[in-house]
């Protein structure tokens, strides 16, 4: 996005005139800072087989999905309909990674069906999936590895008292199942969680996944064709945020990864899954501001979205920088900037902003991940339009909803 002449653009396409053209509350993501972002990790990895899984839950927009698959990128699902949508996107089965989370066999089976990777994070599962499946269907085992990182312990999932993955404690108890079911493991598999900036907590996890193959090379990990470090790249929210250091995890981890395979005996591929650096930045939430209002000493502006379109800052407590789009040269002003729900939907407490009127666009950045696909109706409100520019073109990839969308699926009976 670039500021020029009192204006706000992407790749030369006016914020200003898409909001004219397909109303707000609108997301609109840069399409062309996506596939920049995606050719970063490419690159940062470069020295060994390597595969990205884009972690879909992110952003589950098919337009999205399809612009990852013809720059090569792969899909990270977390349910059955995550992998239909990837499928019907056009991702080859292969490309597809199903990494579900208290899911029973059911889902399971229709995930083989559909000859995607499995990814089992659960003894149990593991155990009813060996019996059922020996040496006929390979599968990816999702280690927790006790390590606590993330931006906050909501989203931090590696940890002792995660719910998340087989527990590291325990992999006396996997080796018995593979030993006995006679399980094909293709891959070892953790995720910290998200907006992790420290390289060390990637490298740590990978350092047991690796310990843990070259300890069992010959018996359990026999069939073993990658390793997976998950995702949770962070990515800058505030001005003096650090992002990860991409280029430093890349130079380690392939570096770790190259001595790994020479021991291993055989080439392996390393492979990630994140969701946020690949779209978040791409993203922004923009709203017209609807009221403005003073109560004691706090001005607010109060805008035609809210916690039903970016539950974030409500969730989490994060950060999210917030622009005036109409207005940039007014002004510095202070504002606390709120969404139309009756809850407190505060988006940014006291921003200096350029002064915000009545009928002014802002525009909530980072916002391509995590948004929409959190989005919801409360309040019976719609959930927001989306576009895409990409290539110097404006597409808008979803449509607004109407009041039928609302009613949907309620049934009215006889009372
Ligand atoms: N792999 C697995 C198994 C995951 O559970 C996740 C995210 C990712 C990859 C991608 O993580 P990322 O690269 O996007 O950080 N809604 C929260 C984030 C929750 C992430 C859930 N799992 C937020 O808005 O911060």
């Amino acid at each position: 996005m670039e500021l020029k002449n009192n204006q706000y653009y992407i790749d030369n396409i006016k914020l200003r005139d898409l909001c004219k053209q397909y109303g707000t509350p609108l997301y609109v993501y840069d399409g062309n800072k996506i596939e920049t972002q995606f050719n970063k990790l490419v690159k940062a990895f470069e020295g060994v087989p390597f595969k990205v899984k884009y972690a879909c839950k992110a952003n589950t927009n098919i337009n999205i999905l399809k612009l990852l698959k013809n720059l090569g990128c792969g899909q990270d699902a977390v349910s059955i309909n995550d992998v239909k949508i990837g499928l019907r996107v056009g991702f080859q089965s292969q490309e597809i990674m199903y990494t579900p989370n208290m899911v029973g066999m059911d889902e399971i089976h229709e995930a083989v069906k559909l000859g995607v990777h499995i990814n089992i994070d659960s003894i149990s599962i593991l155990k009813q999936f060996g019996e059922y499946y020996g040496n006929k269907v390979p599968v990816c085992i999702r280690i927790n590895p006790h390590i606590l990182a993330g931006g906050n312990y909501k989203i931090s999932t590696g940890h002792i008292n995660s719910k998340f993955g087989i527990s590291i404690a325990r992999i006396n108890e996997v080796h018995d199942i593979i030993a006995s079911t006679g399980l094909k493991v293709e891959g070892l598999h953790f995720h910290n969680g998200s907006d992790i900036q420290d390289a060390d907590a990637f490298i740590q996890g990978l350092d047991i996944m690796l310990g843990e193959a070259l300890s069992f090379t010959d018996s359990y990990y026999k069939h073993l064709e990658y390793i997976d470090f998950g995702g949770g790249f962070k990515v800058a929210y505030r001005d003096e945020d650090k992002a990860v250091d991409i280029e430093e995890i890349g130079r380690k981890t392939v570096e770790k990864f190259q001595s790994f395979c020479k021991e291993f005996g055989r080439q392996l591929t390393l492979c990630c899954e994140p969701g946020k650096f690949i779209v978040s930045e791409a993203g922004i939430l923009l709203g017209t501001t609807e009221v403005v209002k003073q109560t004691g000493n706090t001005v607010f502006a109060g805008i035609n979205t809210g916690l039903n379109h970016l539950i974030r800052p409500m969730m989490y407590d994060a950060y999210h920088k917030i622009i005036n789009i109409s207005n940039p040269g007014g002004d510095a002003q202070t504002y606390t900037v709120v969404g139309n729900i009756c809850e407190t939907d505060t988006f940014g407490k006291d921003r200096q902003l350029a002064e915000v009127r009545e009928g002014d666009i802002l525009g909530i950045l980072n916002a391509g991940a995590y948004g929409f696909s959190m989005s919801s109706q409360y309040n019976s409100r719609f959930r927001p339009a989306e576009a895409l520019v990409y290539k110097s073109k404006a597409h808008l990839i979803r449509k607004r909803e109407v009041f039928e969308d609302l009613l949907r699926n309620q049934v009215e009976v006889e009372l």
